[in-house]
């Protein structure tokens, strides 16, 4: 605490990132759903080409090459498109344009137990928040979100950290019950469920779905979202934008991130491995006695028999295998676990029988 923090610093409560290993540590790291496999080889001859010289100018403001490779995989248009650092800060920029702040306001509607970062935007851009309890299935509660009360609807789908996908007809009901507000849809793990709102778009200018590169593309290090929406809904992106950072993507992530998007066949033989990693080990887990909803994401939302998911994750930590334990009411019983290679998740399930068995070899 500094004297010097306005009281927005003072009483902002930060988003916590997963634990990231120190450099030379030796980790299993199942904490941060990011990819196990590497992103397309193509991206080397990519990084090669790139001209030194062209790092002394700024780089073109809308990331025009991706937004193009994009529109074609995703069957929109670019002007469809928008790109930002991450999708993280398409979240943020989609906070900004879209949801209305202060005292007063309609609420901004989010699934009571969803992406955290949900409600540190809110917090940060002043916009009022209603959360509204996922059922005890943890599935999302369409009819609280179609009540016609809120002044915009922000969920993930499939949804984090519960795995659990909502059908496109219940997507379509929300959108069509708040028809004057925009509903966002983030779908950062899409392409492990093979569901995605992007079919709705022509029948709904209130749809604003986001993605990422971070998860199917093996890229969550060069900071690359998405977002793909009516191209009036994509100018307020740009407006947003254009008032704090013209350059958020910068020459070489442009690049590399359209080699990615343009080599879709190994992305999605590596969405395809993980998917198929995912439903083996969830297999293993329920043969143990744990507990665990469909998971339709690159993680699993687990929870363990007879220990608590806290003394079963400081264990693995112990092992050097790190996943996700949330300490928040409903889901302090689960862990979440994001699928790596075979050989990881076969040393997760040798951990987790020593750690039941009593025995630490
Ligand atoms: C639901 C959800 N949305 C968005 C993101 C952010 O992804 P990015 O790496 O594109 O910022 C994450 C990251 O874990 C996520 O879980």
């Amino acid at each position: 605490m500094s004297r010097f923090w306005n009281e927005k610093t003072r009483n902002i409560e930060p988003y916590v990132a997963g634990e990231q290993p120190k450099p030379g540590q030796k980790t299993i790291k199942l904490n941060t759903n990011e990819n196990p496999y590497p992103a397309s080889p193509k991206i080397r001859e990519a990084i090669s080409d790139i001209e030194i010289p062209i790092l002394a100018r700024y780089p073109e403001t809308s990331s025009r090459i991706v937004r193009e490779e994009l529109a074609k995989v995703l069957g929109v248009t670019p002007e469809q498109v928008f790109c930002g650092n991450g999708s993280d800060e398409v979240l943020a920029f989609s906070f900004q344009a879209f949801f209305e702040s202060g005292e007063g306001a309609a609420p901004l509607l989010v699934p009571d137990i969803s992406y955290s970062f949900y409600p540190v935007y809110a917090e940060l851009y002043s916009i009022p928040l209603k959360k509204i309890p996922l059922k005890d299935d943890f599935s999302i509660d369409v009819s609280a979100f179609c009540e016609g009360n809120g002044g915009g609807v922000a969920f993930a789908n499939p949804n984090a950290p519960t795995s659990k996908l909502l059908d496109l007809s219940d997507v379509e009901k929300i959108l069509q019950a708040n028809p004057d507000h925009v509903v966002l849809v983030d779908e950062a793990y899409a392409a492990f469920s093979g569901v995605t709102a992007r079919t709705l778009l022509p029948k709904y200018k209130n749809l604003l779905v986001t993605g990422t590169l971070s998860k199917s593309h093996s890229l969550a290090g060069l900071r690359l979202g998405f977002a793909v929406g009516d191209p009036e809904l994509i100018e307020g992106l740009c407006r947003i934008r254009d008032s704090f950072n013209s350059y958020p993507v910068d020459c070489i992530a442009q690049k590399i991130a359209s080699v990615a998007i343009a080599d879709d066949a190994w992305v999605m033989e590596n969405v395809r491995k993980v998917c198929v990693t995912r439903d083996r080990i969830a297999q293993e887990l329920r043969s143990r006695g744990w507990t665990l909803p469909e998971s339709k994401t690159n993680f699993l939302f687990a929870k363990p028999k007879d220990m608590t998911a806290e003394a079963i994750y400081t264990k693995l930590r112990e092992k050097g295998i790190l996943v996700r334990y949330f300490n928040k009411p409903r889901i302090s019983g689960y862990l979440r676990i994001t699928v790596g290679t075979d050989e990881e998740m076969d040393a997760l399930l040798k951990a987790i029988d020593e750690i039941a068995g009593g025995t630490n070899a």
